[in-house]
């Protein structure tokens, strides 16, 4: 009871309750920020992270104009039924090139996070023509006219170096070849070796299937590669953290 007593003391003071308050927030406050000064980084290091390819950015970029977002998260939780559902939890590097990130707040569809190679490009095509071709009972709009929607790459070089300011390490080579490595990843005659290069386990091929390289093609290489930059059968978490 005594500790009860003189706790009494500072309920009947304001003046040293405000104190006391100020005190420990400012203790806690302090141990919560402090450490942060000291560390260099506060995402892991992961090994296979790559900033997007040309045509992935701009897959993405279509991803956001569209409002995909409003129906679709990106970022497993650590919990079982997600891990279970979706895979491994999301790191917070595979979002570390994303500006701005994806993670959304409402799932009336799955969480895309790691749908990168799940699905074939042709069930692709055929689930944004009409989702309900694949799943009868989905809600989620059509998109087919993303098929007649071509895209050219003028502007892919300028948007890499809008990411670059913002801190996304694209190499000098990488902008200047923008344009060639946007059509050579949806190449269906399959030159795909500067992009391989430049952009190591980028899905490549035509994706929409038709000659001409549309929205769809952006869309769907975006698709192919979310979730699968890092290779989680010998990926383990750094403990030290
Ligand atoms: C109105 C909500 C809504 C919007 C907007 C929406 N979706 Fe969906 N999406 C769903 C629902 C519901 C499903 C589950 C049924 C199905 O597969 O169609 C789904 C399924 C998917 C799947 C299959 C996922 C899996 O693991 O099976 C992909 C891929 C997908 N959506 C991509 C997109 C993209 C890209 C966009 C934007 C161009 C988009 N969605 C917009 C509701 C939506």
């Amino acid at each position: 009871m005594a500790l009860m007593e003189k706790h009494a003391i500072l309920e009947k003071s304001p003046t040293l309750l405000l104190v006391s308050s100020l005190l420990v927030v400012t203790v806690g406050g302090i141990v919560e920020i402090a450490p942060l000064f000291w560390l260099e980084n506060t995402i892991e290091d992961v090994e296979g992270m790559r900033p997007y390819s040309p045509l992935e950015l701009a897959g993405r970029e279509i991803y956001i104009r569209e409002g995909c977002y409003v129906c679709h998260s990106q970022m497993i939780r650590p919990m079982r039924d997600e891990v279970e559902r979706y895979g491994h939890y999301s790191l917070a590097a595979e979002s570390m090139y994303d500006h701005p990130f994806q993670w959304g707040s409402k799932r009336t569809g799955p969480d895309l996070a790691r749908v990168g190679g799940r699905y074939s490009n042709e069930w692709h095509v055929d689930h944004f023509i009409e989702p309900q071709s694949v799943v009868p009972e989905s809600v989620m709009p059509k998109y087919e006219f993303l098929l007649n929607a071509k895209l050219d790459g003028e502007y892919i070089g300028d948007l890499m170096s809008t990411h670059r300011f913002v801190g996304v390490p694209y190499t000098d080579q990488q902008i200047e070849m923008a344009r060639a490595d946007f059509k050579a990843q949806a190449d269906a005659d399959g030159d795909y070796g500067d992009v391989e290069e430049r952009y190591p386990g980028a899905p490549v091929g035509n994706f929409d299937g038709q000659p001409e390289l549309t929205e769809m093609d952006a869309l769907i290489a975006y698709m192919q590669v979310l979730g699968t930059m890092v290779d989680f059968s010998t990926f383990t978490p750094d403990e030290s953290r």
